[in-house]
């Protein structure tokens, strides 16, 4: 059985395939109607979510399975004090495919080790978000038809974003990806992945303070929001929070078909008035969430490619 916990779990050949599936759902969506029928996902999500959780429940029931679960840990046995082991052991008697989401790094691997089902990482704290990298994949891979040879700024929080670190990640196994990374002093990208990923891997990029002194060179611009729940303290949260905001003015010398891209929720980093510019990726990738998921849940579950 095996778990999805951290982007590398993924060879960049089943990252292809889950793509192509995922293409394929998009064109032929009844054709995967009835695939997991039967099938029961759990979604655990200890941590807030709109997205993440409602795109894999709606995934689930696209592909003709049921969907179970807990949206806090206020109403679940979390609040009487149980651990994250017991309830994923218990969760697993009940459902086929398990998807967590929690506050603590961590704590999806140490659920995966108790599990009798497969078990998928929503989100863990600052760490990881493999689903939103095959989101952001599949999103990079529609927009521009490659997943190599791009220029991409990461804008906003670096340090807590833990879309960043794993889409980082994911892309670091592709040639020729030139990384721009946006962001203030405080909150640039953590020690650990500059060593473990960027400096192991021989890659180049450069890290700046303004979107403008990079902004035409981008093919991708993904900004992210920064992430009031990880700091230590409101006052570093107050000063740093509008520090980058994408507006129509600062798209002046992008590039025509620069995408933009945010996981999303957005509070104030992107203006209202850009979501108009066909640039403007975010609702799309969101949508995009949802396909790559039902992908995900087959491959996991070993279901076939129906005919
Ligand atoms: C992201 C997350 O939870 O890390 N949201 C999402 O899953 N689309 C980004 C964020 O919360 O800022």
């Amino acid at each position: 059985m095996r778990h999805l916990i951290d982007p590398m779990d993924l060879t960049v050949k089943e990252i292809d395939e889950l793509l192509e599936l995922a293409d394929d759902i998009i064109e032929n969506k009844e054709k995967y109607a009835k695939v997991c029928d039967g099938k029961k996902l759990a979604t655990l999500f200890f941590e807030p979510s709109t997205r993440t959780r409602l795109s894999f429940e709606a995934a689930m029931m696209e592909l003709g399975g049921n969907v179970l679960g807990f949206s806090s840990s206020d109403s679940s046995s979390s609040a009487k004090g149980e651990s994250v082991s017991d309830t994923v052991k218990v969760v697993s008697c009940y459902a086929d495919i398990i998807a967590m989401r929690h506050p603590k790094e961590g704590a999806p691997f140490l659920a995966s080790l108790k599990s009798d089902s497969p078990i998928i990482n929503a989100g863990d704290g600052g760490h990881n978000h493999p689903t939103q990298t095959l989101t952001d994949l599949l999103t990079i891979h529609r927009e521009k038809g490659r997943l190599d040879n791009i220029t991409i700024g990461f804008c906003g929080d670096l340090k807590f974003g833990r879309t960043v670190h794993s889409l980082v990640k994911a892309l670091s196994r592709y040639e020729n990806v030139n990384y721009i990374m946006i962001s203030p002093v405080e909150l640039e990208i953590p020690q650990y992945l500059k060593e473990e990923v960027f400096e192991k891997e021989g890659m180049t990029y450069q890290q700046v303070r303004t979107i403008d002194e990079v902004i035409d060179q981008l093919d991708i611009l993904y900004m992210t929001r920064v992430q009031k729940e990880r700091f230590f303290n409101e006052a570093d949260y107050v000063r740093l929070k509008d520090t980058y905001i994408l507006d129509m003015p600062k798209l002046k010398n992008a590039k025509e078909d620069l995408s933009i891209l945010h996981p999303l929720p957005r509070v104030n980093e992107i203006a209202v008035e850009v979501d108009d510019d066909p640039r403007a990726c975010y609702f799309r990738q969101a949508l995009y969430g949802k396909y790559v998921r039902m992908a995900l849940i087959m491959k996991m579950l070993g279901i076939a490619k129906p005919e």
